[in-house]
């Protein structure tokens, strides 16, 4: 196998699921990076480098729905040290501003270089001479720097689908330096927002003592790496054209039956992340019943939590917390056939969600830290009549590109419960004006464009700075 383009991250795009008659079968993996990647290897066809979930070893090459598959396998420790532990107990909380508390664990960490180092030596195995390769997310930071060493002829882009945090987060990493490094390897470093590459460039600078300019970096070995902001978007007119078939039609047409009719339906659907605000903003919405201004006759929250590295201790917290507020809040002010929340912790198809935004009066997305969030795009690319109003925290990186939202401050209870209602009460006129605007956005910034931005960039002309700079400093 010789592939011109490679894509590695640490999921594959489908999950090894059991079937009801007990054969193996493949599902869509969550979040918003296969999300937005899928269609991208899909159109060039390239192969994608990832694990499918559980602990099956020896799984071949394989292809599925007309992708290119490598399955990566993962044993029971890796899974625990690597994938719940390092990556997603230590680097997720700190890279998003410390929503919860991170965990440092030396063995974590030899976890972390060992599985990086096994997933760049698949991707140095299959990639053809001079070949792409596009390595993305947390998980794999290291990758960059083995494949250079291993493949010197690789063209090399990184692309981080979270945020990156500030030096005075990211230096309690004691791998700190280990981590610029890895992905220095990388000819291009991408991220979502510009403060995450100008934070990049500054550790950079500080911790490994190399020269910089700009978004440029310039190493003692001649290379110029480049880090720079890359928002990343979705499939708009797919979404769209999901959006307007007739089965979603009918779906949304259903749910709304189903759920009685009401007059207003809010929605969020966030996989169940103590980032994502769901708390905060399940708290505002039934305040605001109990204050007067919502009455659950006319007004209900549908909250889809799709599950999540369940066996990450902060996630079994915020589950059983989530449990215990929805259950209080429909105790508390629900009727008989009218509770304030319907819940759901489940992972739905494309078409269910479709369905869902097409529903939704005021879809309502408040992380305390993200990325970007493609679910508040998705919303936008699936209102093709205008209408339907978007509640944005300001820290999501779709608020930058999503002015028009009603943005909010998710740690201000009261702020968000004013904005809910504002966007719940707006006038017609004004509602529309407002998506229009956003829909436009999302129309021109797809995932398309993004994905062509990266490759151009990524594929341009590389050159030799032949600057003299000092050999790195030790820190
Ligand atoms: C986010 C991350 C992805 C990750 C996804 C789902 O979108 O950026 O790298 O794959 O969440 O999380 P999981 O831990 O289930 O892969």
């Amino acid at each position: 196998m010789s592939a011109d383009l490679v894509i590695v991250a640490n999921r594959l795009p489908v999950d090894r699921v059991e079937l009801d008659d007990g054969s193996a079968g493949w599902r869509g993996s969550p979040g918003g990076l296969v999300t937005a990647v899928e269609p991208v290897l899909r159109a060039n066809d390239g192969t994608w480098v990832g694990w499918p979930g559980g602990t099956e070893s020896d799984l071949d090459p394989f292809d599925h729905e007309g992708l290119h598959l490598v399955p990566m396998s993962m044993n029971a420790q890796e899974i625990q040290e690597f994938y719940e532990g390092f990556s997603n107990a230590t680097i997720w909380p700190i890279y998003h501003d410390l929503v919860a508390k991170p965990e440092f664990h030396r063995e974590w960490w030899d976890a972390y270089v060992s599985v990086n180092q096994r997933f760049a030596e698949k991707a140095a195995e299959i990639a053809a001479k001079g070949a792409t390769v596009w390595v993305h997310d947390y998980q794999l930071q290291l990758v960059p720097q083995v494949l250079r060493e291993l493949r010197p002829d690789l063209r090399i882009g990184f692309y981080l689908h979270i945020p990156f945090p500030p030096a005075e987060l990211f230096q309690q990493l004691p791998w700190r330096r280990q981590i610029l490094e890895g992905l220095l390897g990388a000819d291009l470093v991408g991220f979502q927002m510009p403060g995450a590459a100008a934070n990049f460039v500054r550790l950079v600078r500080q911790r490994v003592g190399h020269k910089t300019h700009r978004d440029l970096i310039y190493l003692p070995d001649g290379r110029t790496v480049r880090a720079a902001a890359f928002p990343i978007s979705i499939d708009a007119a797919g979404f769209e054209e999901l959006a307007q078939s007739e089965p979603v039609g009918k779906r949304a047409t259903a749910i709304r039956d189903a759920l009685g009719n009401p007059t207003k339906i809010f929605l969020g659907i966030d996989r169940l992340d103590y980032t994502k605000g769901i708390y905060a903003r399940l708290r505002a919405f039934s305040e605001l019943i109990n204050d007067g201004h919502l009455d659950v006759e006319e007004a209900v929250f549908v909250q889809v939590a799709v599950p999540s590295r369940e066996r990450v201790e902060q996630y079994k917290i915020l589950r059983d917390d989530i449990d215990r507020l929805v259950g209080r809040i429909n105790g508390d002010v629900g009727r008989i056939g009218r509770p304030a929340i319907s819940y759901l912790h489940t992972s739905y198809p494309r078409e269910e969600m479709a369905a869902l935004y097409r529903a939704a009066d005021i879809m309502v997305v408040t992380p305390y830290r993200d990325g970007m969030n493609l679910v508040a795009k998705e919303y936008v690319a699936c209102r093709f009549h205008n209408d339907g109003a978007l509640v944005l925290s300001e820290f999501a990186g779709a608020a930058a590109e999503l002015r028009q939202a009603w943005l909010v401050n998710p740690y201000d209870i009261n702020g968000m419960k004013s904005a809910l209602l504002e966007a719940c009460q707006a006038d017609e006129k004004e509602v529309t004006r407002r998506m229009k605007a956003m829909r436009k956005t999302i129309s021109q910034h797809d995932v398309q464009a993004w994905a062509e931005s990266f490759m151009t960039e990524l594929a341009g002309d590389r050159f030799m700075h032949g600057k003299k700079v000092r050999p790195v400093k030790r820190s």
